[in-house]
């Protein structure tokens, strides 16, 4: 079997276009321009990337950008003070502070000082306890997108078996509980798994997120599977850079029924996915009704 391509970057494409058209509306009907916050601490060169990007989609979509750069030496009480400052702010839905902070900041101190309803990342503890307990929540921007990736190939998700591979706060654990509220039968592995290829090859639908290099291979994919592939890692082969995933792709393709690319797959549905944070984050606020299908 060679695996379906799941296009990631013409879903995203798809998601930033519904995004826009619900904004014009909201801009023409009610005044009101959803407004996204990024704040980024220090100079690190991935995160300026990231930031510049999220910067140029939120103004294609209509939105208002507001960015926010600090020095590397920025205190704990100036970022919170900033942070305060946005949680008060009409104009701004969304606040994402862009992470690794440098080591003197204590990131879980930041995030939660964001208000809950404008925590478009979903990294609040308070919306990590509503999306445990199956309540309305923000929800993180990248399983966000997966989980809409997997209903529109799939269409209903309930009964499968899902295996994440990969325990992180930002992907893995909070895949898997949007995978169980669509009633999948769900696996939480990781690198300490034992019999790991066993496991993986249960899966109806295999997530990879676990920041290794191509670490999951044919061989551990159920045939006909869907696999999702979360990994995004810079590796030299043949005296090149090469941007691979946690699946190694080529194996993986010949088994599967599906798959995502690296790049091309999830990577752009994680910014489609915070300007739908933010949109229904706006409507939220403007006591609005949301948009559908841009939500868990
Ligand atoms: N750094 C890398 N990915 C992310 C993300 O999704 N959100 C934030 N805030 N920082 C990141």
């Amino acid at each position: 079997m060679t695996a379906k391509v799941i296009d990631g970057k013409a879903f995203a494409a798809k998601v930033r276009a519904e995004v826009a058209t619900h904004v014009a509306r909201l801009k023409d009907e009610t005044g009101i321009q959803p407004g996204l916050a990024v704040v980024l601490v220090g100079e690190d060169p991935a995160s300026q990337v990231y930031v510049r990007n999220k910067h140029a989609s939120t103004i294609e979509v209509g939105m208002a950008s507001f960015e926010h750069r600090l020095s590397p030496e920025t205190g704990e009480a100036d970022l919170l003070a900033l942070i305060d400052g946005l949680n008060a702010d009409p104009k701004v839905h969304g606040i994402l502070v862009q992470l690794p902070l440098p080591g003197h900041l204590n990131s879980e101190l930041v995030i939660n000082r964001i208000d809950p309803s404008k925590d478009v990342d979903g990294f609040h503890i308070s919306n990590v306890g509503l999306l445990g307990t199956g309540q309305k929540s923000m929800v993180p921007c990248t399983p966000l997108g997966c989980l809409m990736m997997l209903r529109d190939h799939h269409g209903k998700l309930a009964g499968l078996n899902a295996v994440v591979v990969g325990r992180s706060n930002i992907v893995g654990k909070p895949m898997a509980q949007l995978l169980l509220g669509d009633s999948c039968t769900v696996t939480i592995a990781h690198s300490r798994t034992k019999d790991l290829a066993e496991v993986c090859r249960r899966a109806d639908i295999l997530v990879a997120a676990v920041g290794r290099p191509e670490m999951i291979t044919g061989d551990m994919v159920r045939p006909g599977a869907t696999v999702i592939d979360v990994g995004i890692n810079r590796i030299e082969r043949d005296g090149k850079t090469k941007l691979v995933g946690d699946v190694h792709y080529e194996s993986a393709a010949a088994v599967a029924g599906a798959i995502t690319p690296v790049p091309g797959g999830v990577g752009p549905m994680t910014i489609a996915c915070l300007l739908a944070n933010t949109l229904t984050a706006c409507c939220r606020a403007n006591g609005l009704a949301e948009p559908e299908g841009l939500t868990a």
